[in-house]
């Protein structure tokens, strides 16, 4: 038996609801209800099992412990790993300021895992390194959603495939998932369809904000549109970070092969650059923004045009590499021809209302916005009923470990809030 036990709970509305709203968003089945006829004592029955974190929740929703959310984390490579700093760093403030427990219990790699109840987050990246466990996402799940702590959150920071398989099951369990990783937003319809069923039946949140636009707000925006009543007319704008970049630094000055060794060697491209030059990645984004709408999309609905040579497609990476010159021709000679018509190259997505989807290469007025972003920055207008004569725009570094990351890191601030911190 839980019992809430404070002088004037009678005279103070929100008191029982502010308790049984603990419970449930902590998952914890209430089986008998009792108020004492002195309205000093609010008495719950629960399942022994869940007696741990029912009073961590209780605890929590009336500020006399801080809101514990436990945390596992996938892929701890670029983006991974800074967010695992931004977290150790931000922790003790976020604790100190808004009562909230960020406890990083689990880190998993493709290979190795790291699980722990009070390890010292800060250094994770020893820890990983020392443990011999073989990474198994079932034991991992089953660690971050302790039997103990009210709320557990998986980040999945890999780029992989088969993690994004396991998300259903996971929000189906109640543990909220957040992710940078555009496999399950992009991925089979079914799976897609499955993963939001899940996360509505299992009340658990699963967000994505850094899919498209790393930490820029797009899909909030996108949300924020509909969930107001406006009608989305279109989305159009350039996602990838490195094929602004490319197309920015384009100026038939020096070959695009040398441009594309560059983009490489300064860490813009994917290790394989044709993941950015087919245009699949900007693709996928389209494909999560037109399923946030409501237009039930896939892949093979984009019109893509990928900028890669038919006789560079299926060599290995290092060939590849070697042979860059095969693009200079063709690149030049686009240049050429936007240059002859006092236009500009720019690799531009765009979603018309309803899902029909186009990216490539596209030439356009120098006064145009796509014309004028700075390096890697992403740029992405919607046209809607509201916003129709002059489109919303939003425009920034659309790519990087850091403001990734930080996307990533947002999200999970805003489940933080969901689950009660005053954030
Ligand atoms: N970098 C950016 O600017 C950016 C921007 C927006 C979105 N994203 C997305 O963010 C994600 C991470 O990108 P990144 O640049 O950080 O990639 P990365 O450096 O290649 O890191 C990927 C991480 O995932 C791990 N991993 C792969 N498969 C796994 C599996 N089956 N189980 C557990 N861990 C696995 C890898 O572990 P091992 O090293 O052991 O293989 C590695 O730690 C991707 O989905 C990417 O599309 C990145």
């Amino acid at each position: 038996v839980l019992a809430a036990v404070g002088d004037r709970m009678a005279g103070k509305p929100g008191v029982a609801a502010r308790l049984f709203d603990a419970l449930a968003r902590a998952r914890v089945n209430v089986r008998a209800i009792a108020q004492g006829a002195s309205e000093r004592n609010i008495s719950v029955a629960l399942d022994m099992a869940d007696a741990t974190k029912a009073l961590r929740a209780a605890h929590a929703a009336f500020w006399l412990s801080p809101q514990t959310l436990s945390l596992g984390v996938i892929g701890p490579g670029k983006v991974g790993a800074a967010l695992l700093d931004q977290i150790a760093a931000a922790a003790p403030r976020l604790k100190r300021e808004a009562n909230l427990d960020l406890r990083l219990r689990a880190v998993a790699a493709s290979r190795r895992m790291w699980l722990d109840d009070a390890g010292d987050s800060a250094q994770w990246r020893s820890l990983l390194t020392d443990s011999t466990e073989p990474c198994d996402l079932g034991r991992f799940a089953s660690h971050v959603q302790a039997a103990h702590l009210p709320h557990a959150v998986i980040l999945d920071c890999s780029a992989s495939d088969t993690v994004a398989a396991h998300y259903a099951g996971w929000l189906r369990a109640g543990i909220h998932v957040i992710t940078p990783n555009k496999h399950a937003g992009a991925g089979s319809i079914e799976r897609y369809r499955a993963i939001r069923a899940a996360a509505t039946s299992g009340a658990a949140r699963f967000r994505y904000e850094a899919t498209v636009g790393a930490g820029l707000p797009v899909i909030q925006t996108l949300r924020d549109l509909l969930d107001t009543g406006d009608e989305v007319h279109s989305v159009e704008g350039i996602f990838s970070g490195t094929l602004a970049w490319l197309f920015n630094r384009h100026d038939g000055k020096i070959p695009f092969s040398a441009l594309l060794r560059e983009a490489h060697a300064q860490g813009y491209t994917e290790p394989d650059p044709r993941d950015d030059l087919s245009g699949t990645d900007v693709a996928r984004k389209i494909v999560i923004l037109a399923r946030e709408a409501g237009w039930g999309m896939s892949l093979d609905e984009v019109i893509v045009e990928n900028l890669v040579p038919a006789s560079l497609r299926d060599v290995n990476r290092q060939e590849f590499m070697q042979r860059l010159e095969e693009f200079d021709s063709v690149m030049l000679g686009r240049l050429q021809q936007a240059t002859r018509a006092q236009k500009v190259l720019r690799y531009v997505a765009r979603l018309d209302r309803g899902g029909k989807a186009q990216v490539g290469l596209v030439e356009l007025p120098r006064e145009h916005a796509f014309a004028n972003i700075r390096l890697t920055d992403n740029i992405v207008q919607f046209s809607t009923k509201r916003y129709r004569d002059n489109p919303l725009v939003v425009q920034g570094p659309g790519a990087g470990p850091e403001v990734t990351a930080a996307g990533v890191f947002a999200d999970l601030l805003r489940v933080a809030a969901a689950v009660g911190a005053p954030l």
